[in-house]
């Protein structure tokens, strides 16, 4: 056992061989969603777009659920995006934690969506609904994603207006951060939609593939393998769904062994 961890006025014991790092802040967006954002250890490296096993010590075992790292390589914290679900094993107490608090990380981060895995191309889409746009909250403040690719378009579709603010938030962060922005220039684009209530987008992202309103509303040609790559995290139906539509325009899947034209992320679903 390492050293217990000081949590509030009572000490926790903190499993072997994983990182027990603070808790530095925490914002709630909606009564499901909110960020956090905590210590990062010394060793600890990873690719942007990659994910983590992230926990907390409940009564005396520790759950892990799986997190995409939110912030990109280069930063010295770490932040996450997470849903809350009021009995969910792990969120139902995460959803409670406090600047202090302690939070668990096991030590090897891994996954699909990073820039190695996909072949070299003009312009990089992120699909995401809900929290699927956490690994792409890292990528796009990643300086590497810009020497890669000519246009990043981020989309990001969840039921309601509320739940995009996270997504409009860090567009406007980058806007502001004076070396990311100018690396940025006017290369990124988000096209933020809602599926459940009035907005000037409406509509999944895979009807508005189908039916060309995505490629009208960017000015931008329609999926082409040669140029376009893909990048896709969000439900498994979501997955499927774009995964078949990038398919039937001529993009291949691919994985950190055989890079190809599209990636997704599977560490989310069952
Ligand atoms: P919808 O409101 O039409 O179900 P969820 O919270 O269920 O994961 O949904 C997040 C967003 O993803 C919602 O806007 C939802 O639209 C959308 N969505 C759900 N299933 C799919 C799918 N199979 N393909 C594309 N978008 C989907």
């Amino acid at each position: 056992m390492n050293a217990p961890a000081k949590t509030e006025d009572f000490a926790i014991k903190i499993p072997d061989g994983v990182y027990a790092e603070t808790v530095l802040s925490v914002e709630h967006y909606t009564d499901h969603l909110f960020r956090f954002r905590m210590t990062r250890p010394a060793g600890f490296r990873f690719r942007s777009g990659e994910f983590a096993m992230i926990g907390l010590m409940v009564g005396d075992k520790p759950i892990y659920r799986a997190y995409s790292i939110a912030s990109p390589a280069w930063d010295e914290e770490l932040e996450f995006f997470s849903i809350k679900v009021p009995d969910g094993p792990l969120t139902s107490h995460l959803q409670a934690i406090k600047p202090g608090d302690t939070v668990l990380m096991r030590k090897k981060p891994t996954g699909t969506l990073v820039l190695d895995a996909l072949t070299p191309g003009r312009r990089l889409y992120m699909f995401s609904t809900g929290t699927g746009i956490a690994p792409f909250a890292s990528l796009i403040r990643d300086p590497e994603t810009y020497e890669k690719f000519e246009e990043v378009i981020l989309t990001h579709t969840c039921r309601d207006v509320a739940e995009l603010k996270y997504g409009f938030d860090l567009v406007e962060e980058i806007r502001n951060h004076e070396f990311l922005n100018e690396i940025v220039g006017d290369k990124l684009k988000h096209y933020a939609t809602v599926t459940r209530e009035d907005y000037p987008f409406k509509g999944r992202i895979t009807t508005l593939i189908e039916n060309g309103k995505l490629f009208a509303d960017l000015g931008v040609p329609t999926l082409d393998p040669d140029v376009d790559r893909g990048m896709i995290c969000g439900s498994s139906a979501m997955l499927k769904d774009t995964k078949e539509l990038l398919e039937k325009a001529g993009l291949n899947e691919g994985a950190n062994n055989k890079p190809a034209e599209f990636v997704i992320e599977r560490a989310f679903v069952g």
